[in-house]
């Protein structure tokens, strides 16, 4: 145990402590630390410090609106959609085929969320070996069938030093809202026909998922942790039983304002904590802490970096 817990804080020291890079660009919140994609995503309002520095980056989000939401609505981009109404092209994203529905669980924390027919895109192309296919970021299904000459120059990508084969999906650091494809003639500019604005988020969106995983104060786990910023989050970690806290010092007091911890479960961290999962199948090797409240970040790590030795 204490060979993980030394492990798990020497591997958020050197995760999470992010150097605040330059601010003038569009999503410069984004080089922030904290689970900022799925603040978005959620149409939480930033609450900045209250300070005279000048700091670009947020304190906390205040999330109050979601406690106003109706169960029986979907909510996207801050437009309300009742049960049977179809997501709207304005919210949709190129392939989406999606109707709100409510939902019949009373019991549960389960709210409405857009159901969306999968099926014009399920059947894949195959290929034959020496070719591969490549798609299209603005269209929906279209993928065209690449038999290069000579499968050895087929072309790459260099997404600011992560490299990707011509056809492959790609996702820029920052902007959740990118769906980008490689190909040829790539020079690093995320911009069409290599990428594609959405109009939603390509992360596993709340509005499409009937689980209330912010009134369960669960956290998004994100994938392609780079310096502490964030591309998407792929999944949801609610609460388990043997999850535990580690607090960044002790003695563990409240804060002041309860608006500055984070939520987890039943629990309640200080920013700086760190959330330790008990061990399970699914999500052994995670990492959480507490960066921007309420919500906690967190992250995949390497095996050897979370299993007890
Ligand atoms: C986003 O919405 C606009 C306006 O309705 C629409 O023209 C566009 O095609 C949508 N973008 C995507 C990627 O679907
Ligand atoms: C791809 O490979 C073929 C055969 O080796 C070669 O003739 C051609 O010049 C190469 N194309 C590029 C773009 O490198
Ligand atoms: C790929 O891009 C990174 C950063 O944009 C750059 O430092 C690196 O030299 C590039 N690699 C190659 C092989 O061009
Ligand atoms: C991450 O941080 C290190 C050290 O500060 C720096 O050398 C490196 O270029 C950074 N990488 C990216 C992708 O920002």
């Amino acid at each position: 145990m204490g060979i993980t817990r030394n492990c798990v804080q020497v591997c958020v020291y050197v995760a999470f402590i992010v150097a605040v890079v330059v601010a003038d660009q569009e999503n410069a919140i984004f080089a922030c630390s904290g689970p900022l994609a799925y603040y978005m995503d959620l149409g939480c309002m930033p609450v900045y410090y209250n300070t005279k520095y000048k700091s670009f980056c947020v304190k906390r989000f205040d999330c109050s609106h979601l406690r106003r939401r109706y169960k029986d609505k979907c909510y996207i981009n801050g437009h309300e959609y009742i049960h049977n109404e179809i997501l709207r092209k304005e919210d949709a994203n190129v392939c989406d085929n999606c109707i709100c529905k409510r939902t019949e669980n009373i019991n549960e924390i389960e709210v409405a969320a857009f159901e969306c027919d999968k099926s014009k895109c399920a059947k894949r192309t195959t290929v034959n070996q020496g070719c591969y296919l490549r798609g299209d970021p603005s269209e929906c299904c279209k993928e065209e069938v690449i038999c290069p000459s000579n499968i050895q120059n087929r072309s790459i990508c260099n997404v600011s030093g992560e490299y990707y084969w011509d056809g492959e999906l790609f996702h820029v650091q920052n902007e959740p809202n990118l769906k980008c494809i490689c190909q040829p003639g790539y020079n690093g500019q995320n911009v069409p026909p290599f990428c594609v604005k959405q109009n939603h988020s390509l992360c596993d969106h709340p509005a499409f998922e009937h689980t209330d995983y912010f009134r369960r104060n669960c956290a998004p786990i994100f994938i392609n942790v780079i310096n502490g910023t964030t591309t998407c989050y792929r999944k949801m970690k609610c609460q388990s039983l043997d999850d535990i806290v580690v607090p960044h010092e002790t003695p563990f007091v409240m804060d002041d304002d309860i608006n500055d911890m984070c939520l987890f479960g039943n629990m309640m961290l200080r920013i700086g904590d760190i959330m330790e999962p008990s061990f399970d199948e699914h999500f052994n090797c995670i990492l959480c802490i507490c960066e921007v409240p309420p919500v906690l970040s967190c992250k995949y790590v390497e095996r050897y970096e979370c299993l007890p030795k």
